[in-house]
């Protein structure tokens, strides 16, 4: 699993990131995570798959039925991963059991059938091949139960995706097929409500390659925000269809046949240089928000440095002044101790109380 193109094009920003962690901020300073929000099998485990280079569960009907946050961290070494929830816990080295894993997890929390569950499945990846970032996939938004499911299980997937796209410190991405109405869109329209000025919220076009023919210039208008503007924009992305997956094309092979698309686009290919196509250049913008919000939390985390070293220095006034460079004044210095601790013995012996006036 290699992200080659996403690395180098963000090696700056990775680095920047890199440095400022190896200062120890990232304890500090709460990263920002990403959410996706969407309709089912809309694409969001796709994106994240994309996104991450990890294989998610997806496919079609509901497939994440748990809130997954994947923790990806960029270091040296061997693919690492750790699945933990519900007191569970488990280290593998195989990327490929990802899927199976997650899908344990699932029917672990949330049964085997069609059920959702709020409970939080962490995935802790580290690898040399990764970007900083923290996402997570949640189950999509949906309206008539299917057999097996609670007749109220649109309410509560959506108060389970509310739960987290309410965070100010989330990114969310709405995913919207090309082939759907997005002004009918309820992942927009939740989106809109939790972050009105969209300061934090990224619109994603999925499946471009299942566009009915005709349509494709409505879609190019959509991108361009000449039809729903929103403050950060959309971004066109090609992931990896059923065909794809039965095929065994990798997410190295789909990123190449995904530039290969947009490059050879009649009405696409333009916004490869606009910016707003592709999974790797969703991966930059990301990455940039990531900095921003960083440059944003520097002035706070100043003023935090600040208020702790006064802090610290008023406290050292409390202390003792300790023994003195110059040689000479080492006599005087002793003997000052001696004559505070007889001070102190005296005292003891007077009124059983040692406390040294300072
Ligand atoms: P989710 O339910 O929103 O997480 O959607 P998934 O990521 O599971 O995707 C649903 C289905 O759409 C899967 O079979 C994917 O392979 C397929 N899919 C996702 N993105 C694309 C795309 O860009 N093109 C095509 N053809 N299929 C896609
Ligand atoms: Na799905
Ligand atoms: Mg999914």
């Amino acid at each position: 699993i290699k992200h080659t193109c996403l690395k180098d094009l963000v090696r700056p920003f990775i680095e920047l990131i890199d440095s400022l962690r190896l200062l120890g901020i990232d304890k500090d300073l709460n990263l920002p995570s990403i959410a996706v929000v969407g309709d089912q099998s809309s694409g969001k485990s796709s994106v994240l798959e994309a996104l991450s280079g990890v294989a998610l569960p997806r496919g079609s009907g509901i497939v994440t039925r748990c809130p997954l946050e994947i923790k990806l961290r960029k270091k040296k070494g061997k693919w690492e991963g750790k699945i933990s929830y519900a007191g569970h816990s488990e280290t593998f080295y195989d990327p490929s059991q990802v899927d199976k894993l997650v899908r344990e997890a699932q029917n672990a929390l949330a049964g085997d059938g069609v059920g959702i569950c709020h409970d939080l499945i962490t995935l802790d990846i580290s690898s040399p091949d990764v970007c900083d970032l923290t996402l997570i996939d949640l189950p999509g938004i949906t309206r008539v139960p299917v057999k097996g499911q609670p007749d109220d299980i649109g309410d509560q997937i959506r108060s389970l995706i509310l739960k987290y796209i309410t965070k100010k410190e989330t990114i969310n991405l709405v995913v919207v097929p090309c082939n759907v109405d997005i002004a009918t869109t309820e992942a927009l329209r939740m989106a809109q409500e939790v972050d009105p000025h969209g300061s934090r919220t990224l619109a994603i076009l999925t499946k471009p390659d299942l566009i009915d023919k005709g349509a494709e210039e409505d879609v190019l208008k959509i991108v361009q925000g000449k039809v729903i503007p929103l403050s950060k924009g959309y971004i066109i992305v090609r992931c990896r269809g059923q065909k794809d997956i039965n095929d065994m094309i990798s997410l190295t092979e789909a990123m190449q046949v995904e530039r290969d698309f947009f490059k050879s686009h009649t009405y696409f290919s333009s916004l490869l240089n606009e910016d707003k196509a592709t999974t790797e250049c969703l991966g930059r913008k990301l990455t940039g928000e990531l900095v921003d919000h960083i440059k944003k939390s520097l002035p706070r985390l100043t003023d935090q440095v600040q208020s702790l070293l006064s802090q610290l220095q008023a406290e050292l006034k409390t202390y003792y002044k300790g023994p003195p460079l110059d040689h000479k004044m080492m006599g005087p210095f002793l003997s000052q101790i001696i004559i505070e601790f007889s001070d102190r013995i005296n005292e003891l012996g007077r009124t059983g109380d040692a406390k040294h006036k300072n």
